[in-house]
């Protein structure tokens, strides 16, 4: 029992402004205007964009809600120690990557900064806090997080929650406005009730799921898992498509009318990215090697060999059916991004294509309408790192000469060989096509690794069109 912070009013505070802290909190603090949130980050020029028009996140509606809030109840700062000591329930929403260097490098999840924001909150913290990882976490990270808070000196104490988020980038603000739940899991259940007390506000009760730490923790990571594995599993169809003469749409269509299949998360493509899926999937993988359980193991790995594989039999089949050779050839990449609507570009399947195509030799002419010149060529440069962490002066050469960013499609595709859509937006269904052929080489080819153009209506154009799951 924590007297305190029953009776206190609840003030909010997040360590981590990304795409999961801003978005969140924003939310938070328009629904609740009598709640403070303060949002904090190490980042200072991630701080001065979200208090600027040009939000560091592309979200579809994100905007409004900031703005609503912002100046309000909303705050966002680098002063994470002020925070922490002004607010009774903190989030921490930091960065989770994989793993680089050491034990479990490239499958562990790197809990670094989440380790930081715990012995930053001992440090400061007086009285009674709520602790909330709304980072996703490898299951029993709770563990560790009320050990490092134990040593708080000032004998301050924690309840410790976790509270799995589950918006897809995109779609984060409805996602948030209407979940399909909300997941909070602990063992106080005070601490719980508080934190449903804030989701409830706009949240029916019934929504609110609670569970013990442990499950809570596990379910974010299987949840990943499952979607994922859905991607990867209707991709493998799809190669089975390609050389059958079934057509993926089709197929997806046909199974996901069964409502025990369901029909989301069955489209096709040319990989999943973003940087959570293999990440989590590359956690659960480890957690299951450690505890000597190396046949479940495989199984969830499998999942993202075959998403490996996806990407470089999109690429490879791009040069066989050039002639077998793209080299000095101009190809149009349209979209880079590694979902639409979002500007977000972690393990975009883009990057592999990509580099794939550059390692052959190709000219290409990027266009996104929400990733920026630098962005492309940071990730370009990233994907052709040596262990080392060195680019070779050829890679360096490569990028330089060999990749054009350019501000629409049609300039994009003027004088190209081919054109490869790498991500659905939907602006790429509203081109005036016959244009786009008029200004290409022939054989005029396109690679539609998300299925979105009318491959009907571009054939009659004259278009050569290879799309991902039909022969
Ligand atoms: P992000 O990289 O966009 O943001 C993390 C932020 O934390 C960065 O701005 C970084 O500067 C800050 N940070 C790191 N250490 C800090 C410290 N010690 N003090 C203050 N700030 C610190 O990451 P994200 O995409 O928002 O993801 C955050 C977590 O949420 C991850 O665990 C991720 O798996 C999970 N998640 C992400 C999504 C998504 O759509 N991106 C969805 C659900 C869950
Ligand atoms: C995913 C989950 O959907 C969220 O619930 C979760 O909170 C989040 O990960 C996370 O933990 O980070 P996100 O990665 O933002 O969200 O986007 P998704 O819509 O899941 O798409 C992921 C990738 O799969 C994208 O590259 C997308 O193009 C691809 N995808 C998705 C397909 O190729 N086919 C599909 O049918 C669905």
């Amino acid at each position: 029992m924590h007297s305190s912070s029953r009776t206190s009013p609840i003030r909010i505070c997040c360590i981590g402004a990304g795409y999961v802290g801003g978005p969140t909190m924003a939310m938070i603090a328009k629904q609740c205007p009598d709640i403070p949130v303060a949002v904090v980050d190490l980042n200072q020029a991630r701080i001065d964009q979200w208090n600027s028009d040009e939000l560091p996140v592309y979200e579809p509606g994100l905007q409004e809600v900031v703005a609503e809030a912002r100046g309000r109840n909303l705050t966002f700062s680098t002063d994470v120690e002020g925070a922490i000591r002004s607010s009774n329930i903190i989030f921490i929403s930091v960065n989770t990557p994989t793993k680089m260097h050491g034990i479990g490098a490239g499958r562990a999840a790197n809990l670094e900064f989440v380790e930081k924001c715990a012995r930053k909150i001992a440090e400061c913290s007086q009285g009674h806090k709520i602790v909330v990882e709304k980072s996703t976490l490898p299951v029993r990270t709770a563990e560790a997080v009320k050990r490092i808070l134990s040593s708080a000196s000032s004998g301050a104490t924690f309840d410790v929650l976790s509270n799995p988020e589950f918006l897809a980038e995109g779609t984060a603000v409805s996602d948030l406005l209407a979940p399909d739940r909300v997941l909070i899991g602990g063992e106080s259940s005070q601490a719980i009730e508080q934190l449903a007390s804030v989701y409830e506000r706009w949240i029916p009760r019934e929504k609110i799921l609670t569970t013990n730490l442990w499950s809570s923790e596990l379910s974010k990571l299987t949840a990943n898992a499952f979607l994922a594995q859905r991607v990867s599993s209707i991709n493998a169809i799809s190669a089975l498509c390609e050389v059958t003469g079934a057509n993926v749409d089709e197929v997806a269509r046909a199974i996901g009318t069964d409502s025990r299949i369901g029909p989301k998360f069955l489209k096709a493509s040319v990989g999943f990215g973003g940087s959570c899926f293999q990440k989590d999937i590359l956690n659960l993988v480890y957690l299951c090697e450690h505890f000597g359980l190396s046949e479940v193991a495989k199984y969830w790995e499998q999942v993202v060999v075959m998403n490996d594989y996806q990407k470089k039999r999109f690429s490879t089949r791009m040069v066989r059916t050039m002639f077998h050779t793209v080299s000095d050839k101009q190809i149009a990449v349209w979209g880079f991004a590694f979902k639409k609507d979002t500007n977000d570009t972690r393990e975009s399947a883009a990057i592999y294509v990509c580099r794939d195509l550059l390692e052959e030799g190709a000219r290409l002419m990027v266009y996104d309408p929400r990733v920026s010149e630098k962005q492309i060529r940071q990730d370009l440069m990233n994907v052709f790192k040596a262990s080392s962490g060195e680019v070779s002066e050829r890679h360096r050469q490569l990028i330089e000469k060999n990749v054009t960013v350019v501000k629409d499609a049609y300039t994009a595709s003027n004088l190209s060989h081919a054109i490869v859509v790498l991500t659905e937006w939907d602006e790429f269904k509203k081109l005036d096509m016959q244009r786009v052929y008029d200004q290409m080489h022939r054989p005029a080819f396109v690679f539609d690794g998300r299925n979105v153009l009318d491959a009907h209506t571009m054939d009659k154009i004259g278009f050569e069109v290879h799309g991902i799951g039909r022969s």
